[in-house]
């Protein structure tokens, strides 16, 4: 996909990595450029600068999003490329016990990281289907192929928008729709909070504008997975290759790292 002309929407898009692919579309000419975020002040001064429009929302309400999809079709005609981006990193509860967040943590990461995306496609597919092509792309991580040490409400739902994003692309590929995961390692956010990243930061953390780049690169491309750490996708094909030794590995990684320095 070629971004020149096109009309985007961008949830998460008042900060980080959702900042950086506002500014590195607007930089490819897009024709409608949506910010949506539960910061509807950094949205509506990120869209006053990049000449888009803003909406401040909880991607966790359906009818917010599917307000916000429509709104866009009756303006511009058509959205070419919804970013689902949103989210957001918990800690494990009490002792890193891997059951031990509360419901309500793992509610909000279900709702923010799996449900928000599935609204999304819900609101988007039928004007899509019906013009025979459109495009998802799924801000997820690298969390959800190869799961992160003291977080298991986020890694576990992050699998799960890989497991969304998988049956998207099966189930309407034959109707031309894209879909694309974004999985990088650490990226230099609010999310990291300025810390080195605990494992994620094990590989180096990228800008938000390296990530965009990476982004830009695989939308060309209409690749699955954009992977900007490269590191990732040998990592992927180890735990394929033997998911009992990546077990082990990612153990000994966890006992190397005590969870203060994570976050
Ligand atoms: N920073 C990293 O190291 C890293 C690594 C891998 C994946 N990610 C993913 O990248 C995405 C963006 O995160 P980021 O690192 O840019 O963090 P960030 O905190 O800078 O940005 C997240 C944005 O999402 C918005 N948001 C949060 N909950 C929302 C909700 N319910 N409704 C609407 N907006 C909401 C926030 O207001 C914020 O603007 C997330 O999905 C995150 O899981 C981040």
């Amino acid at each position: 996909m070629e971004l020149r002309d096109k009309v985007v929407i961008v949830t998460g898009g008042a900060s980080g990595i959702g900042m950086g692919l506002c500014r590195r579309f607007h930089e490819e000419q897009v024709r409608g450029l949506v910010i949506a975020d539960l910061n509807g002040e950094a949205a509506s001064a990120l869209a006053t600068e990049l000449n888009g429009t803003s909406v401040e929302l909880d991607v966790r309400d359906e009818s917010a999003i599917a307000a916000m999809v429509a709104e866009t079709e009756s303006e511009f005609g058509q959205i070419d490329l919804f970013c689902s981006n949103a989210g957001v990193l918990d800690l494990d509860g009490n002792d890193y016990w891997a059951s031990s967040s509360a419901n309500e943590v793992w509610q909000r990461n279900w709702d923010i990281h799996v449900m928000a995306h599935i609204y999304a496609a819900r609101a988007c597919l039928p004007s899509m289907i019906e013009r025979g092509e459109g495009y998802f792309l799924h801000t997820v991580s690298a969390a959800g192929l190869l799961s992160q040490p003291y977080t298991a409400a986020y890694a576990t739902t992050k699998h799960a928008a890989i497991g969304f994003a998988e049956s998207l692309a099966i189930t309407h590929g034959d109707d031309g729709i894209k879909v694309s995961c974004l999985c990088p390692q650490g990226v230099d956010t609010a999310m990291l909070g300025g810390t080195d990243g605990g494992a994620a930061g094990l590989d180096g953390i990228l800008s938000p504008a390296q990530v965009a780049e990476a982004v830009m690169q695989g939308l060309k491309e209409e690749s699955f997975l954009i992977l900007p750490h490269e590191q990732v996708a040998q990592y992927h094909r180890n735990k394929a290759h033997n998911y009992d030794r990546w077990i082990g590995g990612m153990r000994k990684l966890r006992r190397s790292m005590p969870p203060p320095t994570l976050l």
